[in-house]
């Protein structure tokens, strides 16, 4: 057997355990296997996949999609990678399975594919083109360029849906046009372009909308989202309801902002690669056709006898004509006249009130939808694929869905035919590939009833008896041409047809029919009765633009506007009619078919389950409308034709595989003839299923059940085995580990048990011996110690021997020593006293005394160099004096010392200055006299003597005072006279001159007293710290008139000195300075006695002076 490396898919897909659509489905997921197949069964396993938020549900490979009307966690970027490359049946439900079949069905297999969208307006046809398109984005190839192209092709959905959709009752944002999309790819699968291919916009909506319904999203949107600036360069204003053609009833919708989205549409413009001004002019043609709306037009009398239309106020066309760059005469005259030209012939007639309106509408409808077309050909312009190679083509339709309003007009007949059409398509194309499934598996082809919905088809589009034959007919007849005609002529050629209904028709069917009004008729579409409002239908098909109007346009200046109208080129005339709106959708819808047919269908079929636009609400009776009209039930019919299930015989192997012994666990053979052996071993009725080529089909869905459930009993008894097996393994192993973790417990265990004993047999041994030892060695010791003593005694007794030997030896020793040393001394006295007799003569009687004086001299020497060394300092202050060397030197050391202080003193003083002598001379005067006896004299130690403290010749005041005092002033001091009556101080001036003690005024300078000194006797004071003193003056001399004086100074130690000093050179007498705490004063006639007693210090440090009675006068010293 040969062995081959797997690839890396290989290996995740054998890593994947295999899923399948069949596996935990709610309800059925393919509606094929409904059982039994009938309306309601569709409706409640819908309903029932609905309420278990599974909006898609299979028809073999058509989906069928319903709209949850809320977003749901499914589209996410892990979704798309879980859908990504796996089969379409693999998985549950989802438009993913199907966009990745068509992808890869389209890169794989090289088929170009289509993907049709149908489904009613509302149903969710535009968001399920928009999940197939991004999807595809998602999974296809990366890199700029690439991404680039995806964002261009992703990005044209905005841009068309904001010109292209609008909010109708049935859906808030219905597509308005139709829209074919190709986008097409590389051979890689990498996309190169696209083309978009759009279907009648749908016009009438510009100029109005039915009630509840609103213009196209892009009005609304420049309103709401252009800045102030944009909407002035435009020329409009904010305000909807200033703009006629904006129906006010429902401008704002729930849910949409239009001003985010027209943000999004700038954007997605930018990034298509529309340029500036290509933007700017799209946008001043939908304010032009916006504005447009609001010329009105008033009636105005001819002459002959004619209404002409004019219009009412002009501002509203001046702005219309600034912005598009038309003459504003010219597009007035165009509102006013109307110009038919027949063979060179040119015939200008006015027009109404009616027919200016009518002009107005069709401009602006004209003007828009081919701003349209323009943008779908913009738009392809940029995402037009730029390579020339062969390219793969994946096709998304969204097609407006079918629709049935209250009035149905030309618009709703033209998307109703168009559905048609996709229905026939479908039809054909479902049984198509049936067909050629059957054909290509070997199967026999069995024929399918269905309804064909071709006879509708034919009804509209045959081309002689065809409903747009007849009207196009109608249209191009000469004479009157009305609805009315129209429908005669519909009555008389369609009433035989099954499918249309008329009250007017040839056939009595509907003679009496109410509910088919008059101007009406009815086709019986696939989708059900519709019934069609005549009036109309000829304005739409002709789709007239007055070429008045057209010309107009093309003389703008405005080349957009001017490129949309190029009939209006007066050198283009073309007269013949162009074709009308009819044909021209059939003809398109024609070459839609035609390339869809060449296309590998994929079907999205969109269910609308209320119609409230609401969430979670599903409307039985909507929905069995819907299924009935898209043909699901028969679509599921013409699936089952003949067998209900097919698989390929490699999955349906592995699948089922377990239910038979000879294919489970492995099957060796071709998957084939597993398949027949795992049939034939369950006994499946050979009816049920057929073998084909490649798939097993299976005839009925009971028989897939059967197997399925058959599947499920297995897989739980297979899930028992396993688990059982598993239970199994898990006790061996547990068993296993716990006999190994006991063994191994009791293997660590003995070895402990071992490892105690031996520690305690051990340890025994241990002490046994050590007690062993013990008693030997203290056996030991014992003797040694016996040993040592007899050792120790032996030797003591030898030491007293010895010493007993040796101190006798010694004795002898010393006894002899002595002996020897007498004999010395004795010698030596001897020896001594012989030389001394001998030299006696030779020494002089005085030399000993010389070597004293000598040896005297020389420490005396040594002590005077010595202190040369070691002299203090000079400072007089200095209190250090060096060490005495000799005790015998102690005297004169002291004398020294006191000779060397004397003599600094004395060199110091020598340094005074005259001045400073008297001062110092004054200062030793001071001490002599009070120190240690005033407790003042301490303080005044430090205090320099400057005698004239008042300065009296400096100061004015004094004057008089200077001028009676002639000789020198020794004191001028302000001192405190104590009053000899109550003991009360006055400041005085206290003058100290050569003769005189002088008291004057503080204040005048008036001389109180001058006492000359020969007159004082006596100056008294205390012993404390006070600055009182008595001058005692002679008695009986001129002063003494009033007693002594009792003053107070703060300079008394000064005074007292200076008085002293003076008073003894003038008088050559002592003055008697007495200091003593109690003194006697003469006061008049009264001798007082002045105590000093030790005060409180209330009052500071100040003393305080009482006269306590006329004997006592009281200081109070603190
Ligand atoms: N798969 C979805 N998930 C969530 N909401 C959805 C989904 N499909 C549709 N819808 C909702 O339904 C609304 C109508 O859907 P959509 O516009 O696709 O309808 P339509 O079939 O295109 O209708 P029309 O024919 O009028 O254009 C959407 O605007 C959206 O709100
Ligand atoms: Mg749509």
């Amino acid at each position: 057997m040969k062995w081959r490396i797997l690839t890396s898919e290989e290996k995740m897909a054998k890593m994947e355990v295999k899923t399948s659509l069949l596996d935990n489905m709610i309800g059925v997921g393919d509606m094929v296997l409904l059982e039994p197949l009938n309306e309601d069964s569709f409706i409640n396993n819908l309903k029932k996949r609905f309420d278990h938020n599974e909006v898609y549900t299979y028809i073999g490979s058509v989906v069928i999609s319903i709209n949850p009307y809320r977003s749901l966690p499914i589209y996410t970027p892990e979704k798309v990678e879980e859908y990504r490359n796996r089969n379409f049946y693999e998985l549950s439900p989802h438009i993913f399975a199907l966009s990745d079949e068509a992808y890869r069905s389209l890169r794989d297999q090289d088929k170009d594919q289509c993907i049709l969208i149908t489904g009613e307006s509302g149903a969710g046809k535009t968001e399920a083109s928009k999940l197939v398109m991004s999807y595809v984005a998602a999974v296809c190839g990366k890199g700029a360029e690439v991404n680039q192209v995806k964002e261009q092709l992703l990005q044209s959905n905005p841009v068309l849906e904001a010109f292209g959709n609008a909010k109708t009752v049935r859906n808030d944002n219905s597509s308005r046009f139709g829209k074919y999309m190709d986008i097409e790819f590389d051979f890689k699968g990498d996309p190169l372009g696209g083309v978009i291919s759009n279907y009648l916009l749908e016009k009438s909506r510009v100029v109005k909308q039915p009630r509840g319904e609103r213009n196209f999203h892009i009005f609304y949107q420049i309103l709401s989202g252009a800045s102030e600036d944009f909407l002035c360069k435009l020329k409009l204003e904010r305000d909807f309801s200033r703009y006629n053609y904006l129906g006010l009833d429902s401008a704002k919708v729930n849910g949409v902002d239009d001003a985010a989205n027209f943000r999004t549409v700038r954007n997605a413009m930018q990034i298509v690669g529309f340029m500036d001004h290509e933007t700017q002019s799209v946008f001043e043609v939908v304010a032009a056709v916006l504005k447009l709306g609001n010329i009105e037009f008033k009636p105005e009398s001819r002459v002959n006898g004619l209404d002409e239309s004019k219009i009412k106020d002009k501002n509203e066309l001046k702005e219309i004509c600034e912005l598009t760059g038309i003459d504003q005469s010219v597009l007035e005259r165009a509102f006013s006249f109307r110009t038919v030209e027949a063979k060179q012939e040119k015939v200008s007639t006015t027009l109404n009130v009616a027919q200016a309106y009518y002009a107005r509408d069709a401009l602006a409808k004209n003007l828009y939808s081919r701003l349209f077309s323009w943008l779908v050909t913009r738009i392809n312009e940029s995402i037009k694929a730029q390579t020339k190679v062969r390219k793969k083509v994946m096709g998304v339709l969204d097609i407006y869905g079918f629709e049935i309003f209250e009035d149905n007009s030309f618009e709703q007949f033209i998307i109703n035919y168009c559905n048609e059409k996709l229905q026939q398509i479908f039809i054909e194309l479902t049984l198509k590939e049936e067909q050629e499934e059957y054909i290509r598996e070997g199967i026999e082809w069995t024929h399918i009833e269905y309804f064909n919905n071709a006879i509708i088809c034919d009804l509209i589009e045959n081309n002689q008896t065809g409903i747009l034959a007849m009207l196009d007919e109608e249209c191009l007849r000469p004479g009157t041409v009305t609805d009315d005609t129209f429908l005669e002529k519909l009555n008389q050629v369609c009433a035989t047809h099954q499918h249309f209904e008329s009250r007017m028709s040839k056939c009595s069917r509907f003679l009496n029919d109410t509910s088919l009004p008059h101007s009406c008729f009815r086709i019986q579409h696939y989708a059900g009765k519709v019934m069609y409002q005549v009036e109309g239908f000829v304005d739409k098909n002709n789709d007239l633009l007055y070429r008045d109007l057209s010309q107009a346009m093309w003389k703008a200046s405005h080349s957009l506007i001017k490129a949309l109208f190029p009939e209006g080129n007066p050198a283009k005339i073309n007269l013949k009619r162009p074709p009308t709106a009819g044909s021209q959708f059939k003809a398109s819808v024609a070459t839609l078919m035609k390339n869809l047919q060449t296309k590998n269908p994929n079907y999205i079929r969109c269910i609308k389950p209320n119609d409230k636009k609401a969430a979670h609400i599903f409307n039985d009776a909507l929905v069995c409308h819907q299924i009935r009209y898209l043909g699901l039930l028969e679509n599921v019919r013409v699936r089952r034709a003949g067998y209900a299930f097919r698989q390929g015989y490699e999955p349906c192997l592995e699948r089922y595989k377990m239910l038979c012994k000879q294919t489970w666990p492995h099957w060796r053979g071709p998957a084939r003839a597993g398949v027949e052996v795992l049939f034939n071993e369950l006994e499946i009725p050979e009816e049920e299923f057929s073998f084909g080529r490649s798939k097993i089909f299976i005839r009925n869905p009971r028989t897939l059940f059967k197997l399925e459930d058959l599947r499920k009993q297995r897989l739980e008894d297979l899930a028992t085995l396993i688990e059982k097996i598993y239970r199994g393994w898990k006790c061996r192993t547990r068993f296993l580990l716990m006999k190994k973790s006991q063994i191994v417990i009791a293997s660590w265990y003995r070895r402990y048990a071992q490892q105690k004993k031996y520690q305690k047999i051990k340890s025994s041994a241990v002490i046994v011996q050590s007690y062993i030892r013990g008693w030997k060695a203290r056996k030991l010791l014992r003797e040694l110690k016996h040993q040592k003593r007899c050792n120790e005694a032996a030797t003591i007794i030898a030491a007293y021997w010895h010493g007993t030997q040796a101190r006798r030896e010694l004795k002898r020793l010393k006894e002899e020593a002595r002996r020897k040393h007498a004999v010395a001394v004795i010698w030596a006295y001897w020896l001594g006293l012989k030389v001394r007799r001998e030299y006696r003569k030779f020494f002089r009687a005085n030399a000993g005394r010389k070597i004293y004086e000598f040896t005297l001299q020389r420490i005396m020497q040594k002590y005077f160099l010595e202190m040369k060394n070691k002299m203090p300092s000079l400072s007089p202050i200095d209190k250090n004096w060096p060490a005495r060397p000799y005790l015998f030197l102690d005297s004169t050391h002291k004398e020294l010392k006191r000779i060397f202080h004397l003599w600094r003193c004395k060199k110091y003083r020598d340094q005074f200055t005259d001045q400073q002598k008297l001062i110092y001379e004054e200062k030793l005067e001071a001490s002599e006299l009070f120190k240690d006896k005033k407790a003042l004299y301490p303080a005044s130690v430090g205090q320099p003597f400057q005698g004239a403290y008042l300065e009296i010749s400096k100061n004015p005041k004094y004057k008089k005072l200077k001028d009676a005092v002639d000789e020198k002033i020794i004191i001028a001091e302000v001192v405190n006279k104590i009053n000899r009556a109550n003991g009360k101080a006055t400041s005085r001036i206290f003058l100290l001159t050569k003769n005189n003690v002088l008291l004057a005024d503080q204040k005048s300078g008036n001389i109180k007293s001058e006492v000359p000194l020969g007159d004082v006797t006596k100056v008294s004071m205390s012993s404390q710290n006070d600055g009182f003193f008595a001058v005692h003056l002679k008695e009986g001399s001129g002063a003494a008139g009033k007693g002594d004086f009792l003053l107070s100074s703060d300079h008394l130690i000064e005074m007292a000195t200076k008085l002293y000093r003076t008073t003894l050179s003038q008088t050559k007498q002592k003055l008697n300075i007495e200091i003593s705490d109690e003194f006697l004063v003469q006061f008049r006639q009264d001798k007082v006695c002045v105590k000093f007693i030790q005060g409180s210090q209330k009052n500071g440090n100040i003393p305080t002076c009482k006269r306590k009675n006329n004997r006592l006068l009281e200081v109070a010293v603190p």
